[in-house]
């Protein structure tokens, strides 16, 4: 049985755009053919239907309680004129405030019912910012985390905090994206910075998958309640996801070898 790979989305920090671009990223890995579901496991506060307009995100309390097949806990997402362009989503009511009270063992059944999902090459779970357990718990459940951090530094030392505790409960080295980056420059500056840290209190340290730039196109698709790619697909946003999708791709291709992303870039 193939099993999709589950991709998790976090960041410690709140704000540094894991919603972005977990939603751009589902378009760009759907538009180079892989099947998506996108999860908004950000359960107390989910907002992935926000992001994108959408009067619903699919039925995740009812999946969760056992009343409802994942297939029928669904609503699709449509990023362009064909079937296969759009991609799978499944949220909490934004707003419902449904999952304030869980308990920690949600992220683990919700894992088991993922894993399972023949149907889809990759899940992306869009984590909520902190790092408690659950959210911890995802990430550890996932096959390989992508950490969002901005050139703040308060994000930096954020994202310090979620790779030791990444790697505390289990977790495989995560990959970087540097987000809201004035430049190329400044994103590796950052990612430096990490690696820096990292390398030196945990003795090993994140890859870097790529730098997106602070760019008015994302906050105007935000505001506008619309896909980043359907509404710009030339921006500089845009254009910096997808190729983080391609790299993405690469990586998990050749995972096996240990300096692959260095030689793949
Ligand atoms: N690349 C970017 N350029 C400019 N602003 C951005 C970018 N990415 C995110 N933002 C801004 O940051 C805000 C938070 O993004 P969001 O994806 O909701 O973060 P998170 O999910 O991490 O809380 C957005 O409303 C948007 O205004
Ligand atoms: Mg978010």
């Amino acid at each position: 049985m193939k099993t999709p790979k589950l991709t998790a989305i976090g960041s410690g920090k709140g704000g540094t755009g894991k919603t972005l671009v977990a939603t751009a990223l589902a378009a760009a890995l759907a538009g180079r053919g892989e099947r998506i579901l996108l999860c908004d496991a950000d359960l107390g506060l989910s907002n992935t239907t926000v992001h994108l307009g959408l009067p619903a995100g699919g039925d995740l309390i009812g999946l969760l309680a056992g009343r409802t097949a994942l297939c029928e806990a669904v609503v699709r997402v449509k990023n362009g004129p064909q079937a296969k362009d759009g991609f799978d989503l499944l949220s909490a009511p934004s707003g419902s405030g449904a999952f304030a009270n869980f308990d920690e063992s949600v992220a683990a059944r919700l894992v088991s019912k993922l894993r399972n999902a023949e149907n889809y090459d990759r899940i992306l779970l869009d984590l909520s910012a902190g790092v408690d357990a659950t959210t911890m718990g995802f990430a550890a459940h996932a096959d390989e985390t992508l950490l969002v951090m901005t050139p703040d530094p308060a994000a930096l030392t954020d994202a310090y905090a979620f790779v030791k505790i990444l790697l505390r409960v289990g977790g495989s080295r995560p990959l970087a994206i540097v987000n809201m980056a004035e430049s190329e420059a400044e994103a590796r500056r950052t990612n430096d910075a990490l690696t820096k840290t990292c390398r030196a209190f945990l003795k090993t340290s994140p890859d870097y998958l790529g730098g997106i730039p602070r760019d008015f196109h994302a906050v105007a698709a935000i505001r506008q309640q619309r896909a980043l790619a359907l509404l710009f697909p030339q921006a500089p946003a845009t254009q910096a996801v997808e190729a983080i999708a391609r790299r993405l791709c690469e990586y998990g291709a050749r995972r096996h070898a240990p300096d692959a992303l260095q030689r793949a870039r």
